[in-house]
Protein backbone atom coordinates (compact mmCIF):
# COMPACT_ATOMS: atom_id res chain seq x y z
CA UNK A 1 0.00 0.00 0.00
CA UNK A 2 1.17 3.52 -0.80
CA UNK A 3 2.32 4.94 2.21
CA UNK A 4 0.75 8.34 2.80
CA UNK A 5 2.79 10.38 4.81
CA UNK A 6 6.42 10.46 6.23
CA UNK A 7 6.81 10.57 9.75
CA UNK A 8 10.36 12.03 10.85
CA UNK A 9 11.36 13.61 14.28
CA UNK A 10 11.09 17.31 14.29
CA UNK A 11 13.57 19.97 14.69
CA UNK A 12 14.03 23.11 15.49
CA UNK A 13 13.84 24.31 11.96
CA UNK A 14 9.96 23.71 12.05
CA UNK A 15 9.11 25.45 15.43
CA UNK A 16 7.49 28.53 13.22
CA UNK A 17 5.17 25.60 11.56
CA UNK A 18 4.21 23.48 14.69
CA UNK A 19 3.36 26.50 16.50
CA UNK A 20 1.39 27.62 12.94
CA UNK A 21 -0.54 24.25 14.21
CA UNK A 22 -0.54 24.62 17.88
CA UNK A 23 -1.83 27.98 17.22
CA UNK A 24 -4.95 26.44 14.64
CA UNK A 25 -5.39 23.94 16.71
CA UNK A 26 -5.33 25.54 20.47
CA UNK A 27 -6.51 29.17 20.14
CA UNK A 28 -5.08 30.82 23.16
CA UNK A 29 -4.79 27.89 25.01
CA UNK A 30 -1.62 26.77 22.46
CA UNK A 31 1.99 26.03 23.91
CA UNK A 32 4.61 28.61 23.15
CA UNK A 33 7.81 28.29 21.56
CA UNK A 34 10.07 28.29 24.62
CA UNK A 35 7.67 25.27 25.81
CA UNK A 36 7.95 23.53 22.32
CA UNK A 37 11.78 24.16 22.50
CA UNK A 38 12.11 22.47 25.46
CA UNK A 39 10.16 19.83 24.46
CA UNK A 40 12.33 19.63 21.32
CA UNK A 41 15.18 18.87 23.39
CA UNK A 42 13.66 16.28 25.68
CA UNK A 43 11.58 14.37 23.87
CA UNK A 44 13.95 13.59 21.23
CA UNK A 45 12.88 11.35 18.29
CA UNK A 46 9.41 11.11 20.35
CA UNK A 47 8.33 14.30 19.19
CA UNK A 48 6.94 13.45 15.51
CA UNK A 49 5.69 15.22 12.50
CA UNK A 50 3.53 13.37 9.74
CA UNK A 51 4.46 14.89 6.68
CA UNK A 52 2.87 15.21 2.93
CA UNK A 53 5.38 15.96 0.46
CA UNK A 54 7.09 19.30 1.95
CA UNK A 55 4.01 20.04 4.08
CA UNK A 56 4.28 19.71 7.81
CA UNK A 57 0.65 18.50 8.26
CA UNK A 58 0.62 17.51 12.53
CA UNK A 59 2.71 16.16 15.23
CA UNK A 60 2.48 13.87 18.37
CA UNK A 61 4.58 14.29 21.44
CA UNK A 62 5.08 11.89 24.11
CA UNK A 63 7.74 11.89 27.03
CA UNK A 64 9.15 8.71 27.91
CA UNK A 65 11.63 8.86 30.46
CA UNK A 66 15.02 5.65 30.03
CA UNK A 67 13.90 4.36 33.61
CA UNK A 68 10.36 3.84 33.76
CA UNK A 69 7.92 1.55 31.77
CA UNK A 70 5.52 4.76 31.11
CA UNK A 71 5.07 7.06 28.57
CA UNK A 72 2.99 10.24 28.15
CA UNK A 73 1.47 11.74 25.23
CA UNK A 74 1.55 15.31 25.70
CA UNK A 75 -0.19 16.85 22.70
CA UNK A 76 -0.92 15.89 19.08
CA UNK A 77 -2.49 18.19 16.91
CA UNK A 78 -3.11 17.83 12.94
CA UNK A 79 -3.98 21.53 10.71
CA UNK A 80 -7.32 21.87 10.53
CA UNK A 81 -6.78 21.42 6.93
CA UNK A 82 -5.82 17.72 7.00
CA UNK A 83 -7.65 16.39 9.28
CA UNK A 84 -9.86 12.72 8.80
CA UNK A 85 -7.39 12.01 6.63
CA UNK A 86 -5.29 9.77 8.43
CA UNK A 87 -2.42 12.31 9.43
CA UNK A 88 -3.08 11.01 13.33
CA UNK A 89 -3.42 7.56 12.61
CA UNK A 90 0.21 7.84 11.07
CA UNK A 91 1.75 9.50 13.93
CA UNK A 92 -0.06 7.30 16.58
CA UNK A 93 0.54 4.17 14.97
CA UNK A 94 4.51 5.63 14.83
CA UNK A 95 4.98 6.56 18.17
CA UNK A 96 3.07 3.08 19.74
CA UNK A 97 5.98 1.24 17.23
CA UNK A 98 8.64 3.81 19.00
CA UNK A 99 7.24 2.99 22.54
CA UNK A 100 6.95 -0.84 21.99
CA UNK A 101 10.67 -0.62 20.98
CA UNK A 102 11.08 1.14 23.81
CA UNK A 103 9.64 -1.27 26.52
CA UNK A 104 6.85 0.98 27.56
CA UNK A 105 4.10 -0.93 28.98
CA UNK A 106 1.46 1.67 30.12
CA UNK A 107 0.77 4.70 27.81
CA UNK A 108 -1.54 7.35 29.45
CA UNK A 109 -2.99 11.40 28.54
CA UNK A 110 -5.55 13.95 29.87
CA UNK A 111 -8.22 15.17 27.61
CA UNK A 112 -10.78 17.72 27.55
CA UNK A 113 -13.61 16.09 28.57
CA UNK A 114 -15.45 18.23 25.89
CA UNK A 115 -13.24 17.23 23.27
CA UNK A 116 -15.07 14.53 21.97
CA UNK A 117 -13.12 14.12 18.95
CA UNK A 118 -10.06 13.45 20.26
CA UNK A 119 -11.44 10.99 22.81
CA UNK A 120 -12.88 9.17 19.77
CA UNK A 121 -9.38 9.30 18.06
CA UNK A 122 -7.97 7.54 21.28
CA UNK A 123 -10.54 5.63 21.82
CA UNK A 124 -9.80 3.81 18.57
CA UNK A 125 -6.17 3.05 19.34
CA UNK A 126 -7.55 1.44 22.46
CA UNK A 127 -6.88 4.23 25.06
CA UNK A 128 -9.60 4.09 27.90
CA UNK A 129 -11.19 6.47 30.58
CA UNK A 130 -8.74 5.79 33.62
CA UNK A 131 -10.49 8.71 35.77
CA UNK A 132 -12.32 12.65 35.10
CA UNK A 133 -10.11 14.99 36.67
CA UNK A 134 -12.11 18.44 37.85
CA UNK A 135 -11.20 21.38 37.05
CA UNK A 136 -7.61 20.29 35.82
CA UNK A 137 -7.18 23.10 32.74
CA UNK A 138 -6.58 26.63 33.31
CA UNK A 139 -9.97 27.88 32.08
CA UNK A 140 -10.97 24.98 34.95
CA UNK A 141 -12.42 22.41 32.34
CA UNK A 142 -12.47 19.19 33.52
CA UNK A 143 -10.13 16.22 31.49
CA UNK A 144 -10.54 12.31 31.02
CA UNK A 145 -7.24 10.10 32.24
CA UNK A 146 -7.30 8.14 29.59
CA UNK A 147 -4.33 5.08 29.31
CA UNK A 148 -3.83 1.96 27.54
CA UNK A 149 -0.92 -0.97 28.28
CA UNK A 150 1.34 -1.92 25.35
CA UNK A 151 2.36 -5.91 24.76
CA UNK A 152 5.33 -7.17 27.05
C1 LIG B 1 -7.62 14.52 17.23
C2 LIG B 1 -6.80 14.72 15.95
C3 LIG B 1 -5.32 14.75 16.29
C4 LIG B 1 -7.08 13.55 15.00
O1 LIG B 1 -6.23 13.66 13.87
P1 LIG B 1 -6.74 13.26 12.38
O2 LIG B 1 -5.59 13.32 11.48
O3 LIG B 1 -7.92 14.08 12.03
O4 LIG B 1 -7.19 11.76 12.65
P2 LIG B 1 -7.28 10.58 11.55
O5 LIG B 1 -7.88 11.11 10.30
O6 LIG B 1 -5.97 9.91 11.41
O7 LIG B 1 -8.31 9.61 12.27
C5 LIG B 1 -7.92 8.37 12.83
C6 LIG B 1 -9.13 7.79 13.54
O8 LIG B 1 -9.45 8.57 14.69
C7 LIG B 1 -10.87 8.69 14.83
N1 LIG B 1 -11.20 10.11 14.76
C8 LIG B 1 -10.39 11.13 14.40
N2 LIG B 1 -11.03 12.31 14.52
C9 LIG B 1 -12.27 12.03 14.95
C10 LIG B 1 -13.42 12.82 15.27
N3 LIG B 1 -13.40 14.17 15.15
N4 LIG B 1 -14.55 12.20 15.69
C11 LIG B 1 -14.58 10.86 15.83
N5 LIG B 1 -13.53 10.03 15.55
C12 LIG B 1 -12.40 10.63 15.11
C13 LIG B 1 -11.50 7.89 13.73
O9 LIG B 1 -11.78 6.59 14.25
C14 LIG B 1 -10.39 7.80 12.70
O10 LIG B 1 -10.40 6.61 11.98
P3 LIG B 1 -11.35 6.42 10.67
O11 LIG B 1 -11.00 7.56 9.77
O12 LIG B 1 -10.93 5.12 10.14
O13 LIG B 1 -12.75 6.47 11.16
C15 LIG B 1 -7.20 16.04 15.22
O14 LIG B 1 -8.60 16.06 15.07
C16 LIG B 1 -6.78 17.33 15.92
O15 LIG B 1 -5.69 17.84 15.69
N6 LIG B 1 -7.65 17.89 16.76
C17 LIG B 1 -7.38 19.19 17.42
C18 LIG B 1 -6.30 19.11 18.45
C19 LIG B 1 -6.69 18.22 19.61
O16 LIG B 1 -7.82 18.25 20.10
N7 LIG B 1 -5.72 17.41 20.06
C20 LIG B 1 -5.90 16.52 21.20
C21 LIG B 1 -5.61 17.24 22.46
S1 LIG B 1 -5.76 16.16 23.87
Amino acid sequence: MLKRYSITRLTERELDRILEIETASFGKEAYDRKLFAEYLRKCGDLFLGAWKGRKLCGYMLTRKSADSPRAELISVAVDPSCRGQGVGDALMKSTLRRLAHRRTLRFSLMVKLTNTGARRFYEKYGFTKVRLVRGYYEDNQDAISMARDLPS
